[in-house]
């Protein structure tokens, strides 16, 4: 089912707000280091601009504490300023989301004008959903978009009670929120076969209803990271000094049951002495790792292996990297998984906050079909989940 999208609303002259997910990765010293969300939203916006609208753009940065002496480092000016510089065009930011500086600011706003309004979480309403928060926040526009894909697993008022304000024709996803959600529909409900899909990170515990949700869809769960030592140990096999999640054994033993021979777990790793860049390491074959070890990586032939299930694959969909990929040393693995889906004839998706990341450092994100920008928002559309923030928006 489609949703109602900005091509369906009346643009022209009208104040559009815009709910986008500018919560950016930020340098030690608060520059953005990393731009991707905000230029994802750069179709919604420009085609707003074109079609004659001002812009109130509403957005979180990261999880303040409330505290406004540890706020400065959550205000939203150097995204501002960063889609000053991609836009093109001035954009005017505001220290407050719905009190008199927004206000007189919306309301001076003309035609081709763009506003950025404060961190919206600096607002306790924005976390719980509050209506009266909501409909201050509302007042300032004619017309409701949410382009914030990585969000819309929440329910904060700016994705939910914010949208109700307006009458239904007023209410639209954007360019983003549309193409993210094409792209995840088709994946789960009409994949290129085979499918194969590549899961890593630390934790089984955050993956299992993905896993349980993607099983039935796909060819071969292939499996890397630290939740290969939970899934190991699971097995009966030692793991040696390994993150494991040792609450998590019976989940796991599940999944490895309900999986069959589609679950692929390494064949080989990388271990080393201690979690140190530095430490002593050594490539292990089979499923054990020796004492005073630990895996931080998968191994060669493992990273070969599924490197041709990926290249043969019709479709592939990435999320969790293979290795502790931010120390040089133990990255080997996922830069193979990743350079075999840049190589893959297949559909290639990369989604969550990290492994979208590790694609864009290694330079890879350009041959990928998509990257997703969401994080939780990514993995709960893989679990099978629908979001309050889209039932609000009507279908075309
Ligand atoms: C994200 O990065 O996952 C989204 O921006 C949502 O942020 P949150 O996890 O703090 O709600
Ligand atoms: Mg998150």
């Amino acid at each position: 089912m489609s949703k109602q999208t900005i091509r369906d609303l009346d643009l022209s002259g009208k104040k559009v707000l815009v709910r986008v997910d500018f919560n950016v990765p930020l340098t030690k010293e608060g520059a953005v280091s990393d731009d991707r969300r905000i230029k994802a939203a750069l179709p919604t916006l420009n085609f707003a601009l074109e079609h004659g609208a001002s812009l109130v753009l509403v957005s979180h940065l990261g999880r303040p504490s409330g505290k406004p002496e540890e706020d400065a480092a959550f205000r939203l000016d150097r995204v501002a300023e960063r889609l000053q510089e991609l836009l093109g065009r001035p954009v005017t930011k505001v220290n407050d989301t719905v009190g008199p500086e927004a206000q007189a600011a919306a309301a001076a706003l003309a035609p081709g004008g763009v506003l950025v309004l404060e961190n919206v979480r600096f607002n306790p309403g924005e976390k719980k959903g509050d209506p009266t928060f909501a409909a201050a926040l509302a007042g300032l526009a004619d017309a409701y978009v949410n382009d914030a894909f990585g969000t819309c697993h929440r329910d904060e008022a700016s994705m939910v009670a914010v949208p109700e304000c307006f009458p239904a024709d007023r209410r639209a996803i954007g360019f983003l929120v549309e193409k993210e959600l094409q792209i995840l529909d088709t994946l789960l409900k009409h994949p290129k076969p085979p499918m194969v899909a590549l899961m890593g990170g630390a934790k089984v515990s955050d993956k299992i209803l993905v896993i349980e949700n993607l099983l039935p869809k796909v060819e071969r769960l292939l499996i890397g990271g630290a939740m290969t030592y939970t899934f190991l140990k699971a097995q009966g096999h030692p793991t040696g000094k390994s993150r494991v999640e040792a609450d998590k054994l019976d989940e796991a033993r599940h999944l490895l049951e309900l999986a069959g021979d589609k679950l692929v777990l390494p064949q080989d790793h990388l271990v080393a002495t201690s979690l140190d860049p530095n430490a002593e390491t050594k490539v292990v074959a089979g499923t054990e790792i020796p004492d005073g070890w630990l895996g931080l990586d998968i191994g060669p032939a493992t990273a070969a292996a599924y490197g041709e299930l990926i290249k043969n694959a019709g479709t592939v969909i990435w999320n969790g990297p293979m290795g502790k990929f931010e120390d040089e040393p133990y990255r080997k693995g996922t830069v193979k998984v990743a350079e075999a889906m840049a190589d893959s004839a297949g559909v290639t998706v990369v989604g969550g906050g990290e492994t979208a990341e590790a694609v864009e450092e290694f330079g890879y994100a350009e041959k990928m079909s998509h990257v997703s920008t969401g994080g939780g928002a990514f993995l709960e559309c893989l679990e099978g989940k629908s979001f309050n923030s889209l039932k609000v928006i009507p279908d075309r």
